[in-house]
């Protein structure tokens, strides 16, 4: 018994080095197991006269809760700066700057598209938009395209199936809104078409479109004219921009006429961009055929309009100087960003 305090005190001194509850339990083990320190002495007990046992066990047994009581304090403390050592090394500094997001930018056949549709809703024309995969009857019959009509040859079409294809222009849009609205009205129909070509600097087989059509109880070439030269000079942003009508074919159209631009490049000097003649051709034109009339339900003795259809992929080449078309699709930033 005369070693209970010396014991007590290398104990707690044992306690109070451990560095990791690794070491603690080790302590633990070695006063407090079956085998322990400690527990020998407990077992001890019997060999002590009677009448000294009780005292004898009592001792004991205060040095041995208090060795589990600093214990169980001390693997507290070990746990809690483990805890902190690993947080602190998996801590988020507030104070460092942040990483910049990349902000993206709108695709330039995107942003001539949206000047487009700016332009023409600014003078009452309402966007409608219809399905890539057209039949046979909206993209060619009922605009006056039958089968084995030569014009076909002109849309070198994506077939599913006889009567199932890829629209070749958006014009298909627009004879389902005549089929189902009462004119007066005037609709813009943007989109994508596909046309069988190999991709080179000014073909894509997938290119977007942009076609309008008027429908009036009155409407004349005039305005259609005055309508194009108008937007193509807010479009170009010139005021004087030089425009002129070429007359030309569509089955759909009568009389139909395609439409010129001085070129932007040279002012319509002549450059390679024109191949010298000082025109681009921007967009073809014409009055509704009243047989297209006729086809969607709409009596040609009340109602004329007018029709047209622009390549907004050729606007932005234009107007952005881009030299091929395929740039469109290359997803390399450093060409998108000049846009942005
Ligand atoms: N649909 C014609 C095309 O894709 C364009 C056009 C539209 C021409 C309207 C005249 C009138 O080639």
């Amino acid at each position: 018994m005369s070693d209970l305090a010396a014991m007590q005190r290398t104990a707690l001194d044992a306690v109070a080095a451990a560095t990791d509850v690794m070491a603690l339990d080790t302590v633990r083990v070695r006063y407090l197991g079956k085998k322990g320190e400690l527990t020998g002495l407990l077992k001890r007990l019997g060999k002590l006269p009677a009448e000294e046992r009780p005292a004898a066990g009592a001792e004991i047994n205060t040095v041995k809760s208090a060795l589990q009581q600093a214990i169980s304090e001390k693997r507290e403390a070990l746990e809690q700066a483990d805890l902190e050592a690993r947080s602190n090394v998996d801590a988020l500094d507030v104070t460092l700057p942040g990483r910049n997001a990349e902000t993206g930018g709108l695709h330039p056949v995107t942003i001539v598209l949206q000047r487009i549709e700016h332009f023409f809703r600014g003078v009452g024309y309402d966007v409608v938009e219809g399905p890539e995969i057209e039949d046979d009857y909206h993209n060619f019959e009922a605009l006056n395209l039958p089968e084995h009509h030569p014009a076909r040859a002109m849309h070198d079409t994506f077939y599913f199936n006889p009567n199932l294809l890829l629209r070749t222009h958006t014009s298909p849009v627009q004879v389902r809104v005549m089929e189902t609205r009462e004119p007066p009205f005037r609709i813009l129909c943007p989109g994508r078409v596909y046309r069988v070509d190999q991709p080179d600097p000014s073909h894509l087989p997938m290119f977007h479109q942009v076609e309008g059509l008027l429908i009036d109880h009155e409407s004349s070439f005039a305005d259609l004219k005055g309508t194009i030269v108008e937007f193509l000079r807010v479009f170009f942003e010139k005021e004087d921009l030089q425009v002129r009508f070429r007359p030309t074919y569509f089955p759909f159209t009568e009389p139909s006429a395609e439409v010129d631009v001085q070129c932007v490049h040279c002012d319509g000097n002549g450059c390679r961009v024109c191949s010298n003649t000082g025109w681009i051709e921007v967009m073809g034109s014409g009055m509704v055929h009243p047989k297209v009339l006729q086809y969607s339900g709409i009596d040609p003795e009340k109602f004329s309009g007018f029709a047209f259809g622009m390549g907004c992929d050729r606007l932005a080449m234009l107007r952005y100087g881009v030299d091929d078309l395929r740039h469109y699709l290359d997803n390399d930033l450093r060409f998108l960003r000049q846009f942005s």
